[in-house]
């Protein structure tokens, strides 16, 4: 949404709830919010001082938290009303809201673009809903707060949906490297193209059977009559379903991909997702790839993968957001923690603590990579692991460069169908990289990780 669209949105729903429209300060507030100025930014443009500045603040983050029943503060305002303002729509189905929404998506010229790119995707009959305004129900999804770059993703998945008519898209890649952000993103660019979105996460391993319950009972919401089974919804309509942390129903201690007792049916709905003809689209964002989707990729059905990697220079953002200083310093930071976006974060707040923001003291020593609070983050992985995996990830650890598993290598434990299945299912993680080297492929372990194992 365009800060005035949200601007609005937030005045309507405050008056609707206190009897009062907001004033020109806290209006000047809630856009430096936005633009992340400083108290001391925002006074200047209102010509207040910073204290005045700040106590009106403070009361007009209790005001908004009391509205909407959530604890807002000058970080978090403005991912929190975009979120409040979108899953609106789901509960007022076809209020002014809405026309916000629609509004924004007409405004901003990128998303003009957008609508022209995806005119392909019209496959709808005249009486088509297309028009109309989805139905989205966000309530499950995590909270998007700054977001920076991933132009070129965003524009494959858009590709991927809106041209080429994916019906499965898995996006995988390591815990808060930013599949939730992205995919929030992406439903943000392209929701007008869809007739249902809905966001599921699946941290408390629902059955299939109770996840499907819970899509009818998003879907009988229309004033259709209610159809037998989601691919019936899919079929009828352009529904747009996100299932996170995919990686619940998953086993530790087995290959990646592979699903836990009495979820293997998940499989199979995947399956007939990505093989059924329909016009929907269902996205698995997961810390590893289940083993299907390869197999549906081989025979060159209707099913992508995107591995999300780091953010690259893009993460500057980030450590000019956190406000580190030493500049020049910034593009090695963000090589050492690979642009990932929560890395750095919790990387940022140690360098506060030690060395009051100076990434040149931080950096100072410049052999051992520091991990400290990334500790837990990188352990999460490696417990999932299997005993063929660890000891492939161990081995891949003790080598100085990448190497060629062409041949079974004579320091490892594992046979070499072991030690490629092992490989084959590391990646399958994000864990290890493969590499051309002269021609030919070679494997590396995450740099990060093999510090990791290294220093214990
Ligand atoms: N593109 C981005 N720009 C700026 N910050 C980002 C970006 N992507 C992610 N982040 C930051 O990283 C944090 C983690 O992102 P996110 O929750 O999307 O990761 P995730 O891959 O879904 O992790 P998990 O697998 O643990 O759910 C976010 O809270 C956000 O602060
Ligand atoms: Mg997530």
């Amino acid at each position: 949404m365009t800060t005035e669209e949200l601007l609005h949105w937030t005045d309507d729903v405050v008056f609707t709830k206190t009897g009062k429209r907001l004033d020109s300060v806290q209006t000047a507030i809630l856009e430096g919010a936005w633009q992340r100025l400083k108290y001391e930014e925002i006074a200047r443009t209102c010509h207040r001082s910073k204290s005045h500045v700040k106590n009106i603040a403070s009361e007009l983050w209790q005001t908004i938290s009391d509205v909407l029943g959530e604890d807002i503060n000058k970080m978090n305002v403005r991912s929190i009303l975009e979120r409040k303002a979108l899953s609106n729509i789901y509960n007022n189905n076809g209020s002014q809201i809405v026309g916000y929404i629609n509004s924004h998506i007409n405004i901003c010229s990128e998303k003009r673009q957008d609508a022209e790119d995806t005119k392909e995707r019209s496959p709808f009959p005249p009486d088509s809903p297309q028009n109309q305004s989805p139905i989205i129900d966000l309530t499950d999804a995590p909270e998007l707060t700054s977001f920076y770059d991933r132009t070129s993703e965003l524009s494959t998945l858009k590709q991927w949906i809106l041209q080429a008519h994916t019906r499965l898209i898995t996006v995988y890649g390591l815990s808060g490297i930013g599949k939730s952000a992205i995919a929030l993103k992406l439903i943000e660019q392209i929701q007008t193209e869809f007739d249902y979105i809905i966001w599921l996460s699946l941290t408390n391993t629902p059955t299939l059977l109770s996840l499907q319950t819970e899509l009818k009972q998003f879907f009988g919401r229309s004033p259709q009559p209610p159809l037998p089974t989601i691919i019936d919804y899919f079929r009828s309509s352009r529904c747009l379903v996100i299932l996170d942390d995919v990686q619940n129903i998953f086993s530790s201690s087995q290959l990646a991909g592979q699903y836990l007792t009495g979820y293997e049916d998940y499989g199979k709905f995947f399956k007939q997702i990505a093989t059924s003809s329909h016009q929907s689209c269902l996205i698995l964002l997961s810390w590893e790839k289940p083993r299907e989707i390869t197999a549906l990729e081989a025979l060159n059905r209707p099913a992508r993968t995107l591995h999300l990697k780091g953010l690259g220079e893009q993460a500057a953002e980030i450590i000019r957001e956190k406000g580190l200083a030493d500049e020049e310093k910034w593009s090695d930071l963000i090589a050492f923690y690979q642009g990932h976006p929560s890395w750095l974060n919790i990387i940022a707040a140690t360098i506060w603590e030690l060395f009051d923001g100076s990434v040149s003291l931080f950096l100072a020593d410049g052999t051992d990579l520091f991990l400290g609070d990334l500790e837990p983050l990188l352990e999460s992985h490696l417990e999932r692991l299997s005993d063929s995996e660890k000891k492939a990830f161990y081995w891949l650890a003790s080598q100085d460069d990448a190497v060629d598993i062409s041949h079974a290598p004579a320091d490892s434990e594992l046979s070499r169908s072991q030690l490629w299945q092992a490989i084959q299912s590391l990646a399958r993680r994000g864990l290890v990289q493969k590499m051309l080297v002269g021609g030919r492929s070679q494997f590396q372990i995450n740099p990060v990780f093999k510090e990791y194992i290294q220093s214990k």
